[in-house]
């Protein structure tokens, strides 16, 4: 079993990666600890509560991270997600307390202790992991690899250049790409090939165990924001779950190995991740740089596990 780290700011789609873990046998979940994004620092760690008490994970310790960005003011996501973070479900009050210690901490702590190396799995602003890998330069060899949601290679979603993940703080996702551990991304490219399409709700709301009706109303409101035509989605795209899908099941994917840069100064790009896609640069990969899906493989794949909860 893989021991893994989730990093999240629940978020939707970050509930839905998380439901998903857990639900891998081949994953093993050592500590949530939640940052700052889609909603204020308290309502992201709340919601990590909520969701590890709903599927009865107390066992798994829980952290909250920095209250803001680095070096900037936080932004949220709340006309995506709603006022709490995770509008649209019933979820119950959080039956357990977080550590006393902080996301960075608590992070550092597993890791060390482990005897394996260990997987981070930032689905949020990459703000904790960044002060870890500054905080413990000891630790580097220890982190098999960090699996990120962030970025894209060609597009934007929050401002023309720019991913969300990585707007709200390029100067530690900067540090994170620049750190030397090995990094897959998934970006919008693949992220958008994610969509979760109408019938795709149905099918998951009758597997009719408790669990999968939660991920389908979460979906029911995720998808609402999708729905502007816009973006000419037919579904809503499975960002964060994008991260799970590539550790358990690699083969549902394409990836390039890239260098990837992080543009923290530009008058219309920060937050843009530069993807040297045909090595012009002549910089070393640094990153593997997810750019495909099979669709019905990952819906397939969510689907499946999510029968394990019944
Ligand atoms: C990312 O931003 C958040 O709203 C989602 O949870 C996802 O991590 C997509 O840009
Ligand atoms: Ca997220």
């Amino acid at each position: 079993r893989r021991p893994i780290i989730l990093d999240c700011d629940p978020g939707h789609d970050d509930a839905i990666a998380l439901i998903l873990a857990l639900a891998c046998p081949e994953l093993e979940p050592m500590a949530v600890t939640t940052s700052a994004g889609n909603q204020t620092p308290d309502k992201t760690l709340n919601n990590a509560l909520r969701l590890l008490t709903l599927l009865n994970r107390q066992d798994i310790p829980v952290a909250g991270g920095a209250n803001k960005p680095l070096a900037r003011e936080l932004i949220i996501a709340d006309n995506v997600h709603g006022e709490s973070g995770l509008d649209g479900p019933k979820l119950p009050d959080p039956a357990f307390e977080p550590q006393a210690v902080n996301a960075v901490e608590l992070m550092a702590a597993k890791i060390a202790a482990s005897d394996r190396p260990v997987t981070l799995v930032p689905t949020g602003p990459l703000t904790n992991i960044a002060l870890l890998l500054a905080g413990h330069p000891e630790l580097h060899d220890k982190i098999e690899r960090i699996v990120l949601m962030g970025g894209a290679a060609t597009l934007g979603n929050w401002t023309p250049a720019a991913e969300f993940n990585i707007f709200v703080d390029p100067e530690a996702a900067d540090m994170v790409f620049k750190s030397g551990i090995p990094i897959t991304m998934c970006g919008l490219e693949v992220t958008h090939q994610a969509q979760i399409m109408d019938e795709d709700i149905e099918r998951i709301r009758a597997i009719d165990n408790p669990i999968a009706l939660i991920v389908a109303e979460l979906l029911d409101f995720f998808m609402i924001y999708h729905r502007d035509p816009k973006w000419g989605f037919t579904g809503a795209p499975l960002h964060d779950p994008c991260t799970i899908a590539w550790l358990v099941a690699p083969e549902l994917f394409h990836s390039r190995e890239c260098w990837v840069g992080v543009e923290t100064r530009g008058e219309y790009t920060q937050g843009m991740t530069v993807v040297d896609y045909y090595q012009l640069s002549g910089k070393p990969a640094n990153t593997t740089v997810v750019t495909g899906l099979n669709r019905e493989g990952f819906v397939d794949l969510l689907a499946e596990k999510l029968k394990h909860y019944g």
